[in-house]
């Protein structure tokens, strides 16, 4: 009984880690919002204009206070009745995130 215990709580523990920002790669994550992103969105870092309207520039979601790592997944991970529902492998989506947060002139 406590292995078991202790072995689902290693999972877990396993599972944060892999979801853990830091081995993310933002220079991926801008390639991905270039292919994928950029249909709508204005994916590079000072560019203030989309070109769907509506969607907002990856500059200005960086800039949003509040607009954490954890704000972004959940985000990226719901459906939106705007924006199609685009389904990110997991490493896409830390890639993705950690470039957008790089972004961010107000830290
Ligand atoms: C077909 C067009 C389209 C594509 C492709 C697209 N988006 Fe969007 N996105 C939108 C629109 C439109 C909105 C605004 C939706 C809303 O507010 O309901 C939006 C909103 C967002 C928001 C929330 C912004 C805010 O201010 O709340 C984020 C974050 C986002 N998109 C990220 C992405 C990422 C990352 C990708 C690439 C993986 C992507 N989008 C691809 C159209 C698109």
């Amino acid at each position: 009984m406590l292995g078991r215990i202790a072995f689902t709580a290693a999972m877990m523990l396993g599972l944060v880690a892999t979801a853990n920002a830091q081995d993310a790669d933002p220079a991926a994550g801008k390639t991905y919002a270039e292919q994928v992103c950029a249909q709508c969105h204005a994916v590079q870092a000072g560019e203030d204009l989309s070109s769907a309207a509506g969607a907002t520039p990856f500059q200005e979601v960086a800039n949003t206070p509040g607009m954490t790592e954890y704000a972004l997944s959940v985000w990226l991970q719901s459906s939106h009745p705007t924006m199609p529902n685009i389904v990110l492998e997991q490493d896409e989506l830390r890639n993705v995130i950690a470039y957008i947060r790089s972004l961010d002139r107000t830290q």
